[in-house]
């Protein structure tokens, strides 16, 4: 391979949920400013860094799988540098070696700092390196890697993956505390650590500069921001007179980072949805009438042995609160189909709540067990064939109320923050409301993506609705 071409340039593969797509940008823009450019397209890159997830087993398999791939690539690419972060890594440690030899290093999402230091020892030579999350992240420490102003635009960022540059994440609570019996999150993002306002405030204002007008705030358990180690600094106030540690953010960064006009905060949990929690999403006119809020069984029996903390009733009363304080506002959730005996009127006990509960989506998964965890200890006992049939039974389910909910927008004007052309269809485009539905219609002259627009609905499926620039 020649590097004489200029910078060596690099790609970044992310699995996972939205934590990696944050931590990818955030290591892209390390890269960047360490004077690597992004690639033109992976099979292009001198140096690949896969971001892995762990939290089903297929997950894991991907992620492998893509690894000995590159690696072998070698053979056409001599000299290409692989490197993995993520979950796996630190679920894997240097144990990751054996597995796939080729690797050139491998490090902890925490200690994504030491990205630049390994690529420059890998492309001099050196192979396997590892290196593990730091006791504490920092408290302090900012993401943004690149200093503020740099006027480098956004290379570096998941743009090339397709991903809307208008819309973004910054991460305000590091690992999770809870101990769900079925996962790994907390074995590999570590102990919850809830980060410094300012620092958050500053990460969201460079995310606007960038370009952001939709920033999520993220946390495995993002309702438990503030309350553990953490003292809100008196030195910041509340005017609109809140005392918990998640609206006293939200209403800040509204107010500090006016530029984001739609701020969302994932994922939920039932227990988090508090009154005070309920009047910041009606009152900060930024926070989007959407929550995210895994419920993952209707069934109280398997709820308690899953050690959710609630039942199937306080779910639903979490629920209701939202539904009564939150104008419009659309609830999707995670659902976890064939944990370790589910029966037929647990199923169905997760069908009613999933009714009940009038979810605008679900994503439902298949149970998988996670070396470590409480419930792999007891047998996977539910059939994979029975797995998928509970899975199909959800999706049913879901679609014909997606249909139902998604009907009622019809004849509305709603505000879309515009993406682009849409996936499926260049021609077309597509954007998001504030509840977070696609929306998809005909650009109008002098559209950009990033644009605010009014577009009034005429038709609906499941998961999009359709509809006419209003002018
Ligand atoms: N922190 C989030 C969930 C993160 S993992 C929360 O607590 O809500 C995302 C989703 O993956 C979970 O909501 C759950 O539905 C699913 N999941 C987690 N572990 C799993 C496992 N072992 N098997 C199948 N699905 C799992
Ligand atoms: Fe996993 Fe539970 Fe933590 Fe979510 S709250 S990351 S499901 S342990
Ligand atoms: Fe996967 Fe880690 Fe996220 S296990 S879901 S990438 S926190």
């Amino acid at each position: 391979m020649t590097l004489a071409s200029g910078r060596p340039t690099f790609s970044i593969h992310t699995y996972g949920c939205q934590m990696n797509v944050r931590d990818s940008g955030v290591l892209a823009r390390r890269l960047v400013a360490a004077g690597y450019s992004e690639a033109a397209s992976e099979d292009a890159a001198d140096i690949v860094v896969v971001n892995s997830c762990s939290v089903r087993e297929k997950a894991e398999d991907k992620a492998i799988g893509k690894l000995l791939m590159l690696c072998a690539a070698r053979r056409d690419r001599p000299g290409l540098v692989v490197g993995l972060t993520g979950c796996m890594a630190n679920r894997l440690g240097d144990g990751v070696f054996k597995k796939v030899p080729g690797l050139s290093f491998s490090f902890g999402p925490r200690a994504g700092a030491v990205l630049p230091q390994l690529v420059e020892r890998a492309l001099a030579g050196e192979a396997q390196m590892w290196v593990p999350d730091p006791e504490r992240a920092g408290e302090g420490a900012s993401e943004n890697g690149v200093s503020a102003g740099d006027g480098r635009g956004r290379e570096g960022d998941a743009a090339r993956s397709g991903r809307p540059l208008a819309q973004s994440f910054v991460t305000i609570l590091y690992g999770c505390n809870q101990r769900c019996s079925y996962c790994i999150v907390p074995f590999v993002r570590g102990r919850e650590e809830s980060r410094d306002p300012g620092v958050i405030v500053e990460e969201v204002r460079e995310e606007a500069r960038r370009g952001a007008r939709d920033v999520c705030l993220l946390g495995q358990s993002v309702m438990r921001y503030g309350k553990m180690g953490f003292k809100w600094p008196d030195s910041i106030p509340s005017p609109m007179g809140f005392t918990e540690p998640l609206p006293r953010l939200l209403e800040l960064v509204a107010r500090e980072v006016p530029e984001v006009r739609r701020l969302r905060f994932t994922s939920g949990h039932p227990l988090g949805v508090t009154d005070e929690l309920v009047r910041a999403m009606r009152e900060i006119p930024a926070v989007c009438a959407h929550l995210h809020l895994p419920m993952q069984s209707g069934s109280d029996r398997i709820l308690r042995q899953m050690r959710r903390g609630y039942d199937s009733s306080r779910y639903l009363e979490a629920v209701r609160m939202l539904r009564e304080g939150v104008p419009d506002i659309a609830i999707t959730t995670d659902v976890i189909v064939g944990y370790p005996g589910e029966t037929a009127d647990d199923f169905e006990a997760t069908r009613r709540i999933m009714e009940e509960a009038a979810f605008d989506n679900a994503f439902v998964f298949k149970y998988s067990p996670r070396p470590g965890t409480d419930s792999a200890l007891v047998e996977d006992d539910v059939p994979d064939g029975e797995k998928c049939r509970r899975d199909q039974v959800l999706l049913a389910d879901q679609d014909a109320r997606g249909q139902r909910l998604n009907d009622r927008w019809i004849g509305r004007n709603v505000e879309v923050l515009v993406d682009g052309p849409s996936l499926r269809n260049a021609s077309r485009w597509s954007g998001r409301t504030e509840q977070n539905k696609i929306v998809v219609f005909d650009p109008v002259d002098g559209m950009n993506a990033g644009d605010f627009a009014f577009v009034s609905i005429e038709g609906a499926r499941p998961q999009t609705l359709f509809g006419t620039v209003a002018r």
